[in-house]
């Protein structure tokens, strides 16, 4: 199963896809996370990419198209893979459709967890305090819902023109979000 995860910052796709990761028996990709490795490593990557994120802006596109390449390139995805993060604009939802079409591993399924931004906004702040992650402050929070609205949001047609679309309600708690997109996988799986 090939599946991403489409949403708004706060919208559960890490929570989800590490769940559903062990549910498909497929490997999690989560640009955040691979962005923030190189961060935490302080390579020369991770120097370039760390002051965009703190704005709550978006890595380049090449950047992020080559990290992708060289992720998907490791033997584990070969059954299949979670991308959590991306594609989060048209350029990389194209790039993405050419890589995979490349390596002869189409995109099976895009689910967004659809969640309203007052409820956004509370869960981050919940794990800004718990976590302190460095660009869950107010200010680069409103910055990630505008790029996402501006930006991630015309994702979601480009998924839906091409009839793999699920979309599932994110609200509720996470054992009942996680059974809503585990119903809609396995539907478009049948
Ligand atoms: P990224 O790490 O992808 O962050 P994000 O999209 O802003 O998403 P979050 O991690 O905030 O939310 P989530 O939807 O994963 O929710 P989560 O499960 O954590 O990207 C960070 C940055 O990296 C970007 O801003 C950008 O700069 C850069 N970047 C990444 N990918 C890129 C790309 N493709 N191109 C360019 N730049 C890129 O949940 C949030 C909280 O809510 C948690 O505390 C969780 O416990 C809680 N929660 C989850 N579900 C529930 C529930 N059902 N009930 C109650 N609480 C819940």
């Amino acid at each position: 199963m090939r599946l991403v995860l489409l949403g708004a910052p706060g919208s559960g796709k890490g929570t989800q896809a590490a769940r559903l990761k062990d549910a498909l028996g497929v490997p999690h990709i989560s640009t955040g996370d691979l962005l923030r490795a190189e961060v935490a490593a302080g390579s020369a990557l991770g120097l370039q990419a760390k002051a965009v994120m703190e704005r709550g802006e978006l890595v380049s596109d090449q950047i992020l198209l080559g990290m992708l390449e060289d992720r998907l390139s490791r033997p584990d995805t070969s059954v299949g893979f979670i991308l959590d993060g991306y594609p989060r604009n048209l350029a990389q939802a194209n790039a993405l459709d050419g890589l995979l079409e490349r390596i002869g591993q189409p995109v099976d399924l895009a689910v967004q967890l659809d969640v309203g931004t007052e409820l956004l906004i509370q869960r981050i702040a919940s794990r800004a305090q718990l976590e302190g992650r460095s660009d869950d402050n107010p200010e680069s929070v409103r910055n990630r819902l505008r790029v996402y609205t501006d930006q991630t949001a015309p994702v979601i047609d480009y998924y839906r023109e091409r009839g793999k679309l699920a979309c599932v309600f994110g609200v509720g708690d996470m054992d009942e979000v996680f059974a809503r997109i585990l119903k809609a996988v396995r539907g478009s799986a049948a």
